[in-house]
């Protein structure tokens, strides 16, 4: 999911790092929003009074007032997800559409432990210091950073509306839940609130992934099928020279383990494009052309020799800047707690232990509801690997317990938007709960596409819901400054 975040280390490229000092006013050049780069003292250790006493980090943030009506107009809170907190900002235009609609502050919170929010700087993934990485200490960082902001800023009187995609958009939601004092209401889009607390089946996402290949067209699906089996039966043959000159393989696959290794990378390619299917060319996770599906599908289906063209399809992901003289098995891609993928770098370790705790994603492919190479991911073999990488047993249930699982009837205030090109889709909220659980389907939509700025080449479904989404949005400002009056 990373949900999604599966190579974000890429992207460091297409954003360079942003270091400058803190409160530096960060410029975009073309219109991109602009943010003031803040860190907030957070609070370590929320939970446990004698671990680390009053002790603090950095907790960076992302604000703009540029639209607020000042100390009137609401607060639009980004729950930052696993990443960089700027690449959330800088793909979430819809959000600074709507604010300058109805006069918003906004800001773009970075999780705790992604990013710069390092509580124990580079030492943060270590044990026991990894251990302050939970949702639960995520959630609390969020409603004391909104709680202080507000009254630096005398916001007091500003309803705060609480937006994330992904496993944003999960905690977006997990804040209405757990503070509703304190967030009047969430926009939660393509959060598969479901499928990571374990309900579901755990086929569901590769097949959805292939769903979307199939689409274009059969024929996709089956070159993707007959290519994965032309891989299969070199590797039976030990013709691993073959496999890495068809592939352009840095290095010759010499294992079982590595053939596992070489289709989980391939895998992964086929699952971010599902994912960021976007109608128009993309920077996000990686650069993406307009439609890429399509592109891979054309791609499949267009030379004579289906390891090329298998080796093509993979370098639209891996190979986007046209300089990769070979793919490197284990650099491209790291296996981990997330069959759909950590990404690189420290967030993917950050990434990596949530999927070993609290986050259930044991997800599968087969090879038979899905174009790919089986490849189990169990409970069994998610304890084993957890235990060995991290030091920790995974608490399956917890999540669903905590954050209510697939009984929310009595939250309230909450948009659940899905696109039904998105794999993560059918693991979240489908159909509307309540008069004030609404989900809303996004035809021709892929992950979160309704959080990104309008484009010209936008489906009419995603415009229509970010209409809907701007009208409850702002009912629910409404609604909670009755209630404010009321209670002061
Ligand atoms: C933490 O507590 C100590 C002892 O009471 C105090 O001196 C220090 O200023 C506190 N630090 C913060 C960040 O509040
Ligand atoms: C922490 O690690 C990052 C990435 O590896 C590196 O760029 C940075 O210099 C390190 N910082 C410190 C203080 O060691
Ligand atoms: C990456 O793209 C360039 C430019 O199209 C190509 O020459 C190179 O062979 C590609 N690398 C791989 C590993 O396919
Ligand atoms: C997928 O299943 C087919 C039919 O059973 C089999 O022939 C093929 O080898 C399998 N492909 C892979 C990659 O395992
Ligand atoms: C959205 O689409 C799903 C899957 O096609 C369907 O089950 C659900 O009823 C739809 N929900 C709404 C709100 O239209």
């Amino acid at each position: 999911m990373s949900p999604i975040l599966a190579v974000l280390s890429l992207t460091a490229a297409l954003f360079p790092a942003h270091g400058l000092p803190s409160a530096f006013f960060q410029s975009r050049t073309d219109g991109e929003p602009q943010f003031t780069e803040k860190y907030f003292s957070q609070v370590v250790d929320h939970f446990n009074f004698n671990s680390l006493g009053n002790r603090t980090f950095n907790q960076r943030y992302l604000i703009t007032d540029r639209f607020w009506r000042r100390s009137s107009g609401p607060v639009f809170f980004y729950t930052g997800n696993e990443g960089d907190i700027w690449e959330f900002a800088l793909n979430s235009g819809f959000i600074m559409e709507l604010a300058a609609q109805q006069e918003a502050l906004v800001i773009f919170a970075e999780h705790r432990y992604y990013g710069r929010s390092l509580p124990f700087g580079n030492n943060s993934f270590s044990i026991p210091e990894v251990g302050l990485l939970t949702v639960e200490q995520a959630l609390a960082d969020y409603a004391l950073m909104i709680t202080e902001l507000k009254l630096q800023l005398g916001a007091a009187q500003s309803p705060v509306i609480a937006f994330g995609g992904s496993y944003g958009g999960m905690l977006s939601v997990y804040m209405r839940l757990k503070y509703p004092n304190i967030v009047a209401g969430a926009l939660a889009a393509s959060a598969p609130i479901l499928s990571t607390a374990g309900l579901g089946d755990p086929r569901q996402f590769f097949r959805d992934v292939t769903a979307d290949f199939e689409r274009v067209s059969p024929a996709c699906r089956g070159a993707v099928t007959a290519a994965f089996q032309q891989l299969r039966e070199a590797a039976e043959r030990r013709d691993y020279s073959h496999i890495q000159a068809e592939l352009s393989l840095c290095q010759p696959p010499s294992s079982a383990q590595d053939v596992h290794q070489l289709y989980g990378l391939l895998r992964n390619a086929f699952t971010l494009m599902a994912m960021l299917d976007y109608p128009y060319s993309t920077h996000f996770m990686g650069s993406l052309p307009a439609n890429p599906v399509k592109v891979a599908c054309d791609t499949m289906l267009g030379g004579p020799d289906l390891l090329t063209n298998l080796r093509d399809t993979a370098g639209m992901v891996y190979n986007s800047s046209g300089l990769l003289p070979c793919f490197d098995l284990y650099s491209l891609y790291v296996e981990c707690a997330d069959p759909t993928g950590c990404g690189l770098g420290f967030n993917s370790l950050a990434w990596d232990y949530q999927a070993c705790t609290e986050i259930e994603m044991c997800y599968e492919s087969n090879n038979v509801t899905d174009m790919f190479p089986a490849m189990t991911f169990t409970e069994d073999a998610r304890q084993l690997y957890c235990s060995k990488r991290w030091g920790v047993q995974p608490r399956p249930g917890w999540l669903r317990l905590q954050f209510w699982g697939d009984d929310l009837s009595a939250a309230s205030n909450i948009i659940f938007s899905n696109g039904d090109l998105d794999p993560w889709a059918n693991g979240g909220v489908r159909t509307s709960l309540s008069p004030s659980l609404i989900a809303i389907n996004i035809s021709g939509g892929a992950h979160h596409l309704d959080l990104r700025g309008s484009n010209a080449a936008d489906p009419e479904s995603v415009i229509k819901a970010r209409k809907m989404e701007a009208e409850l949005i702002a009912a629910w400002v409404k609604m909670e400054r009755v209630r404010f009056r009321q209670s002061h």
